[in-house]
């Protein structure tokens, strides 16, 4: 018998499943409108890190004596990533993005309105496959979410603060709802006990905290992320960085207040922050949020899945793009 090393990468473990995924989503993206086909599924099909799906499958596997995965539980895992791509596509219009996973935007390959509404489109989908599921309660829980998202980033657009708590917050509706909410949906479709739909809650949500503040850290990195990087402070926001940096520096409190909006002002803020403890305080704190995670399902049976959701969370920390 060959073991090889590979099996222990938890991509890996659900490489079947989420071929699966991918196929079953296109088959649902299929418009008799065929360029609404092409737009809502150019994201999809440009195969990003799957993380969303792949959490969920292997919460599913970890938490149950078969270790197998229910269809209920895939169908969450397709409504996820349809969400996720949905909020890209919109994501893309709101930052005047040009690329992502290296390959131009949709908003730059297909324009802002066809964006906009084949992002429509996915959501649609992905609620009719929610509908599928017969069940209200996780109806309402993905609902939140799609809410959430929508809070997050009109909360990220409308407010100009160094408090950080409100920045925690933001990151909570933007990133951390999707994934700790549906991993606490794939538990209730297939009747977890209370304490592990706790567990896939928290566990969700921390490593989800962790995962934006990498973004936001890579953000400052000249690491090739297939994404425009050094993007935030031109938008006008400051993330953790940032806001490190001005415990530090306060001459950056007027910067932060107007959104960097005068000439000189992103690059002051950018040598302020790179001369600060910003990003290392920034991968320090998403540490602890991993910490967390792993607490959080520090009970289950040991498994290879459950390995695979510990190994998760070191990648999402120590990830390069
Ligand atoms: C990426 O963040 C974007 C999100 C995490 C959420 C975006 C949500 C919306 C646009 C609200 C509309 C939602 C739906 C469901 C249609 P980022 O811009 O910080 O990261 P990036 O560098 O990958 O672009
Ligand atoms: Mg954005
Ligand atoms: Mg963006």
């Amino acid at each position: 018998v060959i073991v090889t090393k590979t099996a222990s990468n938890p991509f890996n473990l659900v490489h079947a499943d989420l071929r699966h995924l991918e196929s079953t989503i296109s088959l649902l993206l299929q418009s008799t409108v065929p360029k609404l086909s092409q737009i809502s599924n150019y994201y999809i099909n440009n195969s990003g890190k799957r993380i969303r799906p792949t959490i969920l499958l292997l919460l599913s596997k970890a938490t149950s004596k078969s270790h197998l995965v229910s269809p209920s539980q895939r169908k969450l895992g397709e409504i996820t990533e349809m969400i996720h791509a949905a909020s890209l596509l919109h994501d893309d219009v709101i930052d005047n993005s040009s690329t992502r996973r290296n390959i131009p935007s949709t908003p730059t390959a297909f324009g802002n309105k066809m964006s906009i509404l084949a992002g429509d489109y996915l959501l649609a989908q992905a609620c009719i496959l929610l509908a599928s599921l017969n069940n209200t309660d996780v109806v309402k829980i993905m609902s939140t979410v799609i809410a959430n998202l929508v809070e997050g980033e009109i909360l990220q657009l409308s407010s100009r603060t160094t408090d950080f708590s409100i920045y925690l917050e933001k990151t909570y509706l933007k990133t951390a709802s999707l994934i700790s909410l549906a991993s606490k949906a794939a538990m209730i479709v297939d009747s977890r006990s209370e304490e592990v739909i706790h567990a896939a809650e928290e566990f969700g949500k921390n490593l989800g905290i962790a995962f934006q503040l990498i973004d936001d850290m890579l953000d400052f990195s000249n690491f090739d992320l297939g994404k425009p990087s050094n993007a935030d402070l031109k938008l006008g926001l400051a993330t953790a960085p940032a806001l490190f940096a001005y415990e530090e520096f306060p001459e950056l409190g007027p910067l932060i207040s107007r959104g960097f909006g005068e000439p000189g002002d992103v690059e002051l803020a950018t040598n302020l922050v790179l001369t600060s403890q910003g990003i290392s305080k920034t991968k320090e704190l998403a540490r602890k949020y991993i910490d967390r995670a792993k607490i959080a399902i520090s009970s289950f049976e040991g498994s290879p899945a459950k390995d695979g959701l510990d190994e998760i969370c070191e990648l999402v920390l120590n990830r390069e793009k």
